[in-house]
This record gives C-alpha cells, sequence and structure tokens, in this order.
C-alpha cells in the first residue's frame, strides 16, 4: 500500500494512487493523484522512473518569482506543487502552515527530516480520528522540521485501501526554548495540476442543510468556513472538486473534516494555473501558543478520489464512515423504528399524554419512543432550566423511572432528549455557577433561543456535565438519546485563558466536548446516541465518530428533505441521517405530501416518525403501520444495503449480497403527456432475474375532485373502475366519514391497524373507505436489462383516460418500488 523508494512516496488504495516525493531542496512536491498507476510491488526502478516522467520539469525562475536559495535557482516554491506550504521563501500562494516566532518572524521552512510506515491508523489524543477496525490500514509518518522556531512537523497519512481513502493530519512540537504561535494549521493541503476545476460544497441555514453549490474556478478562489462554533448549517465541511464528471462518470476528488468546530476550506488557482485545496480549522478566531516540548495536533483529513463520478466518490465515502469512522459497535446493529415527541406535543405534556402517543406509536408498530425537550427542571418553553438535568416532577411525577418502566411495559425502547451544552439564566446551575457560561466579563452577552453556552473549555464545567449526565443515563432504562445543541457562539471568552490564549477558546471548547462525549459513549456503551445541532447543525465526521446518528435537520417537510438528504449523501451514509414522517400540513413549510412520499424520504434515513398519532384518521393509521411493517420487511437492505443516487427525482438503495433493493421515486410535477417515466436501477446484480413491483398507492375518491361529474363517459367506459358518480356524490359524501371517529378501536393497542376495507366495486378496486385502488406492477427483468434500461413505468395519468393500470402520480408525490431476485 505505500512504498518508498529514493525520495518517492508512492501510497495505493484499491483502485488510486497518491505520489509525492522529496525535493532536493528537502521540500515535499506532490507529483500525481488520481487512477491506480501501478502496483505496490512494482520494481524500484521502474516506480523511480514513473515518477521522473510524472514529475515537473525546471529551469528557471519566471519573471519577478523568487528563487528558493541560490542553489537552487530553478525553484520556485510559488508553483511547486507542495504538500505543506509557509509563508516567506516564495509560495505567495494561500499558506497551509503559519508559525509566528516570540521575535515576530513569520517566515519558515518546513524541510524533509525522515519517515517510516506502521500497520494501522493514526490515533490522535484528543481528537476522534478514524479507525481500522480490523480492516486493513498503514500510516506514513513523515517528519519534517522549520530550522528557525525549532519547530518539529509531523505529517501522517493513513492509507484505507478498501474504500479508495487516505487520511491526512499533521501536528507540531515546539523543540526550542522559546513559545511559539501557531496562527494557522490546515490538516490537508493538495496542489492539482491545472484550473478549471468545479467545486461542489454543502451549506444553507437553519431548515435548510446541505443544499448543494457549484461553480467552475478558472481564477480566484472560493472559500467555506464555519464561524458558528459548530461546523455548522452555513457550510459543512464536505468538499468536492471534479472535472467535467457527472454522476457516473468523471474525475472528482472528495474531502472532508474529521472535526465539529470552526472549519475552513479553500480553493484557489495560482496564476500559473495550479489548483490549490486545503482544509482544516478555521483560522480566524484561532491561535495557539505552543511552549516548549508541547505539540499541537489538527484534525484528521480525508480525502478520496474516483473516476466514477459524484456516485463513485459517495460510494468510497460511505464506506469509509461505516467501516473507519462509526463506532464499531454500531456498525451493524439494527436502529429500531422511533416516534419523537417535539413535533407531537412541544412542551405540552405530561406523562399521561406521553403514554397515550406511545400506545398508539406501539399499536403502528414502532419500536422506540423518545421523550423530546421539555422534561427537566421548570421547563415549559425554551426559556428556562437547561442546566438542570433533574426531572419535571410537575409533568412526570413518578420521575423518568416511572415513564421508562411503563414504555418498556408496552413492549418499546425509551430514549430521552438533553442538551448538555447549555445553561439558562433562569436555572439552579446559573445561580450557582454564573461563571460557568461563556460571556465576555462586563459585557452584555447576546444570547441564542434565550440560552447560553457552557465554558467546556474549563475542566470543572466538563466534569460537572459529565456528573450530571451519567446520573440521568443511569436513572432508568435508556436505550437512546439525542443530543442536542441549539445555539451559535458569540461573545467568545473564557475566564479559564489567559489573554493571549483566548484564540485557543473555540478549538479547546471541541476538545472538552469530545472529552465529555468520549467518556459518556464509553460509559453507556449500549446506548444509541443521536446527534443534533438544532437539525443539522454539527453534522460532520467528529460527531459520528460517536454517536453514529445526527439529526439531520428541522425540516421535516418531505419535499425539503429530498434536497437535504441529497446534500447528505454525497459524503454520508444515510443510516447516519435521522429523518422522520411529520404531520401535514408540515410546520415548517405548511406544504402537504401524501403519506407515501413523507415515508418514502424518511425511511431512506435512520427512520421514524415525529408527529401526534392521536390526530391521524383510522386510515392514516393503517398507512404509518403498512409503513413500519414494510420497513421492518426490508430494514436490513434499507440500513445495510448500498446507496445509489439516480436523479433528482430516484433513488435507491441495494442489499448487500444484491439479490433485494428498494427504489424511490418522488415525483416533483406532474406534466402530461411529456415523457414516459423510467426507473433505472443501479447496483443490481447484471445476471440476476429480479420481479419488480410496486407498493401500491391507493387513490381517494375525493382525489378525482369534480373530474368524477364532468368526465367524458366515453372515457370511462372501458375503465376496470366505474367512477360515473351515482346519485350522490361520492366527493361530497364519502361512503366512509373519514374524521377520527371520538373512540377508535384502532387506538387501542391490541388492535392492529391493518386496513380492514370491504371491496364495494365488483372487482375490488374501490373498497368501503372510499378509495380506489392504484397501480400494480408486476413484472420480471434480468438486473442488465434494469440497470441499462431501466423500467418503463406503468402508463402515467395524462388527462384522457385512467383505469386500473394507470399510474397517476400528481405533483410531489411518491411511489416505491421492490426489486427481488427471483
Ligand atoms: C432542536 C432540535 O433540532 C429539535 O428536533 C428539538 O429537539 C428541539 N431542539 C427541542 O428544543
Amino acid at each position: 500500500m505505500i512504498r518508498y523508494y529514493d525520495g518517492c512516496f508512492l501510497l495505493n488504495t484499491k483502485t488510486t494512487s497518491y505520489c509525492f516525493r522529496v525535493l532536493p531542496t528537502g521540500h515535499l512536491e506532490q507529483v500525481y493523484y488520481g487512477n491506480k498507476i501501478m502496483d505496490d510491488g512494482v520494481s524500484d526502478f521502474i516506480l523511480k522512473a514513473s515518477f521522473e516522467a510524472m514529475s515537473e520539469k525546471r529551469e528557471f525562475t519566471a519573471g519577478n518569482s523568487i528563487a528558493y536559495s541560490d542553489d537552487y535557482q530553478s525553484i520556485c516554491l510559488e508553483d511547486t506543487a507542495l504538500e505543506i506550504s509557509t509563508p516567506g521563501k516564495g509560495d505567495v500562494r494561500e499558506n497551509s502552515l503559519v508559525i509566528i516566532n516570540a521575535d515576530g518572524v513569520s517566515t519558515s521552512d518546513v524541510i524533509f527530516k525522515g519517515y517510516d510506515i506502521t500497520e494501522d491508523e493514526h490515533r490522535l489524543s484528543e481528537l476522534p480520528h478514524s479507525s481500522s477496525n480490523g480492516k486493513s490500514a498503514q500510516t506514513l509518518r513523515i517528519e519534517m522540521s522549520d530550522e528557525y522556531s525549532n519547530a518539529l512537523i509531523t505529517l501522517f497519512y493513513t492509507v484505507y485501501p478498501e474504500c479508495d481513502v487516505i487520511t491526512r493530519s499533521i501536528s507540531v512540537c515546539n523543540t526550542g526554548n522559546r513559545d511559539i504561535h501557531i496562527e494557522k494549521i490546515m490538516s490537508l493541503c493538495l496542489d492539482l495540476y491545472g484550473g478549471g476545476y468545479e467545486y461542489t460544497c454543502f451549506g444553507g441555514h437553519w431548515a435548510r442543510e446541505m443544499h448543494k453549490d457549484t461553480g467552475k474556478l478558472k481564477s480566484g478562489s472560493h472559500i467555506i468556513a464555519s464561524r458558528t462554533g459548530t461546523s455548522s448549517s452555513r457550510s459543512n465541511p464536505l468538499f468536492l472538486i471534479s472535472d467535467n464528471a457527472d454522476e457516473d462518470f468523471g474525475s472528482v476528488y472528495g474531502f472532508n473534516l474529521i472535526y465539529s468546530g470552526d472549519h475552513y476550506e479553500s480553493m484557489s488557482v495560482s496564476s500559473f494555473g495550479k489548483t490549490r485545496f486545503m482544509t482544516g480549522i478555521n483560522p480566524e478566531n484561532f491561535s495557539w501558543r505552543l511552549s516548549n516540548d508541547m505539540c499541537f495536533e489538527a484534525p484528521e483529513a480525508v480525502m478520496t478520489y474516483s473516476d466514477k463520478g459524484f456516485g463513485g466518490v459517495s460510494l468510497n465515502f460511505h464506506s469509509f464512515v461505516k467501516d473507519h469512522i462509526l463506532p464499531v459497535r454500531f456498525k451493524d446493529k439494527e436502529r429500531p423504528i422511533l416516534i419523537n415527541s417535539w413535533e407531537a406535543n412541544y412542551f405540552r405534556f405530561n406523562e399521561d399524554s406521553l403514554l397515550r402517543l406511545a400506545r398508539s406509536a406501539k399499536a403502528c408498530g414502532i419500536e422506540l419512543f423518545v421523550m423530546d425537550d421539555g422534561w427537566f427542571g421548570k421547563r415549559d418553553d425554551d426559556h428556562s432550566s437547561l442546566g438542570d438535568w433533574t426531572v419535571y416532577e410537575d409533568k412526570l411525577p413518578g420521575g423518568l423511572k416511572s415513564l421508562s418502566d411503563k414504555i418498556h411495559d408496552l413492549g418499546m425502547t425509551f430514549g430521552i432528549w438533553v442538551e448538555p451544552e447549555m445553561i439558562n439564566e433562569d436555572s439552579r446551575l446559573f445561580r450557582a455557577h454564573p461563571d460557568y457560561a461563556v460571556k465576555v466579563p462586563g459585557h452584555v452577552h447576546s444570547k441564542g433561543r434565550d440560552q447560553l453556552i457552557l465554558d467546556l473549555t474549563r475542566k470543572e464545567v466538563q466534569d460537572n456535565v459529565i456528573a450530571q449526565m451519567k446520573a440521568v443515563f443511569s436513572s432508568c432504562r435508556i436505550e437512546y438519546v439525542k443530543w442536542d445543541m441549539n445555539r451559535v457562539f458569540s461573545d467568545r471568552f473564557s475566564t479559564g485563558l489567559q489573554a493571549l490564549e483566548q484564540g485557543e477558546f473555540s478549538h479547546r471548547y471541541i476538545l472538552g466536548l469530545y472529552r465529555i462525549i468520549r467518556e459518556l459513549t464509553l460509559a453507556f456503551p449500549d446506548i444509541l446516541f443521536e446527534g443534533c445541532a438544532s437539525g443539522g447543525n454539527r453534522f460532520d465526521l467528529g460527531m459520528l465518530a460517536f454517536f453514529p446518528q445526527i439529526w439531520g435537520s428541522d425540516d421535516t417537510d418531505a419535499i425539503e428533505r429530498t434536497a437535504i438528504q441529497e446534500g447528505y449523501s454525497y459524503g454520508y451514509p444515510m443510516i447516519t441521517v435521522g429523518s422522520h414522517v411529520s404531520a401535514v400540513p408540515n410546520h415548517q413549510t405548511m406544504r402537504c405530501e401524501t403519506a407515501e412520499t413523507r415515508f418514502a424520504v424518511a425511511c431512506t434515513g435512520a427512520f421514524g416518525y415525529e408527529l401526534d398519532l392521536d390526530q391521524l384518521s383510522d386510515e392514516e393509521l393503517s398507512e404509518v403501520y403498512s409503513q413500519t411493517e414494510f420497513y421492518k420487511k426490508y430494514r436490513n437492505t434499507l440500513q445495510n444495503g448500498t446507496y445509489h443516487r439516480i436523479n433528482e427525482e430516484q433513488w435507491m438503495v441495494v442489499s448487500e449480497d444484491k439479490k433485494t433493493a428498494v427504489g424511490f421515486f418522488v415525483k416533483m410535477r406532474l406534466t402530461p403527456n411529456k415523457s414516459l417515466d423510467v426507473f433505472k436501477t443501479k447496483g443490481l446484480e447484471p445476471s440476476l432475474l429480479y420481479k419488480v413491483t410496486n407498493r401500491v398507492c391507493d387513490k381517494h375518491l375525493s382525489d378525482f375532485g369534480s373530474l368524477i361529474n364532468s368526465m367524458d363517459q366515453s372515457a370511462m367506459e372501458d375503465s376496470a373502475v366505474d367512477l360515473k358518480p351515482g346519485e350522490q356524490s361520492f366527493v361530497r359524501d364519502p361512503a366512509v366519514d373519514l374524521k377520527p371517529g371520538e373512540q377508535s378501536l384502532l387506538r387501542d393497542p391490541a388492535v392492529d391497524h391493518r386496513p380492514a376495507g370491504q371491496d364495494l366495486s365488483a372487482d375490488g378496486t374501490i373498497n368501503e373507505a372510499g378509495r380506489i385502488r392504484g397501480e400494480k406492477m408486476e413484472i420480471k427483468a434480468l438486473g442488465s436489462a434494469l440497470n441499462n434500461c431501466g423500467v418503463r413505468l406503468m402508463y402515467g395519468y395524462g388527462g384522457t383516460g385512467y383505469n386500473e393500470n394507470t399510474r397517476i402520480m400528481k405533483d410531489m408525490e411518491a411511489r416505491i418500488y421492490i426489486f427481488e431476485a427471483v
């Protein structure tokens, strides 16, 4: 996997090669990154000769550029593809490492000293990092030094061959006897030859996370960064660089950072036409004092390459995250279907109302009950009690234990919500320890959601959080915890840091947070933690190293979620993205989607529900039941399968053995008679024969509106469904009152929610609930036909006729297709 010969480093993954060499000056020059060009076992001669051929040729320093030294007149660092770039010696592009010496000197020159190669990953001491987890991995450690500052700089490269990923990180140790200050330290610096690459990055805001942004860069720079104190919904650290690529073809480089705080990514094109990318801790708000014998380690960055387009890079990331980031004990662990109380009742609940919701959920086949915000202190709204993690007895008189026991008695597991990093001024904790909150002394603090942030840079504050959480998590049977964090940083300052150390605040906060969650996840290894920060304001590989899933967005609208979840899918496996079916009209958008659409979108992620089931009609409850039944049947495929984007409206998941697949189609807009819809699969086994069926989506008579009364009779004549209105209009007087009855048997958990409608139509197409059976597809085809041509779907409604084989997919309606090898 890693080869060295005569100054040449070759890092091979299964299908990629990363090559760099030591220049005569001692600088490290990147030579090539792309498709695999030679095997590990290639001869020394061929390796060296190939590096020579691939390396840039130099004779003179161009124009007014700086020549590195008298001895090396032709080496111009401004036009060298460098593994690490420092100021002062001619590289006038953006630098990746900036060290300021005690005398103010900022020039540094980082020169190769030696290397070693070890088996396994590189373990960072305080930061989360990738792990081999039993799969092959090798680490190259390169030592370099900057003579002036006496800094020892170590570059780490861990190669994960199976998922085509190489991770990189860097540490700086002060071996001199004067303090130095690190002003900027990028974890990865990569110079690609040529310009005109395209960037793809992902950002937005609260309830609008991970919206994709693309552009082409011929000159200048494109920078994304977080200044929220978290990895942020404003811009996720995931970054892609491509060269005329599409979903399936073309060169794409993918990058990410295993870090949950302020990050920085920049892509810039130099005047010589090389493209530089770097990622690391955001240098704004950052400066680190390094005294003698102290070391600083930067977060681990991730890079991957595929010539199979964006889809190829996403598959690499998905395998990497599953195999090398997620806590290993959760990698293949089945995730339960959950119901979360937040959008069901917000802060207004008591034990009885929670148990009512849990009973309905149980009857619908839901497995885990999660009590969200509002159960502690005196929390009736978001103005008080953060910091006081004792039960609110007015709401839960028997405490957490009573509720947990009763939930377990129903045959469900139990989870709770916490927001441990925060404090309200109206709390016992604040009254006892006002200094625990982050504030600039003597200044009015700007609040977010009326709360302040606990100063996690201080060990005593970390210890308080750990102790309170340990008490909560061990107070009763808790199988799941949602760890929330609901504001961005302001007024950064710690009373625990000296004036010259205040630039360390943001990173020290993240280190404190990692210490807390490391200790808690070790103490409670069986709890399934779900990260959250006002939705996806801290969705990153650092959190995923502790929490195997993260709530993707507070936007639960299925249509908004298609864009948000598509964004996540570029870099994160969908099982890491919390995703729930919620009520209509949706609480964030007031939009109404069908139950099938909401299910199709939610069940692609870490699946659950978040609505008041008691507001649903019996018919709607039956649909929920049928969804959970379906989910359980295909859970293994949906949770552990391979996820493929097909286009903006279609995606699919294929089981590991390729014998089962589930395809999703959300039609954004029905345009009559425009083009026929096709579902062209990805990832099916070409030689297998598949049976293809769809989840049947019934229509209601009311869906047809006045069409029923005005439809041309001749258009209906051949129809298997007799839609001719009788004397009474079906539309105005449906056969069954679908409004929830006062007493509903279906809400009794003893009764299941399977639809019990009696067929009214002769052929069974209309049942007593006034439902018209949707189209039912059943065909067989070879995987190769499905992958190459696709299934041409059943006839799409176009305004001039309707029968049982007609597929009506109105705007935003969904179909789920099932592919089973026969
Ligand atoms: C923000 C989260 O994203 C929501 O899901 C919910 O848990 C609220 N916080 C509760 O305050």
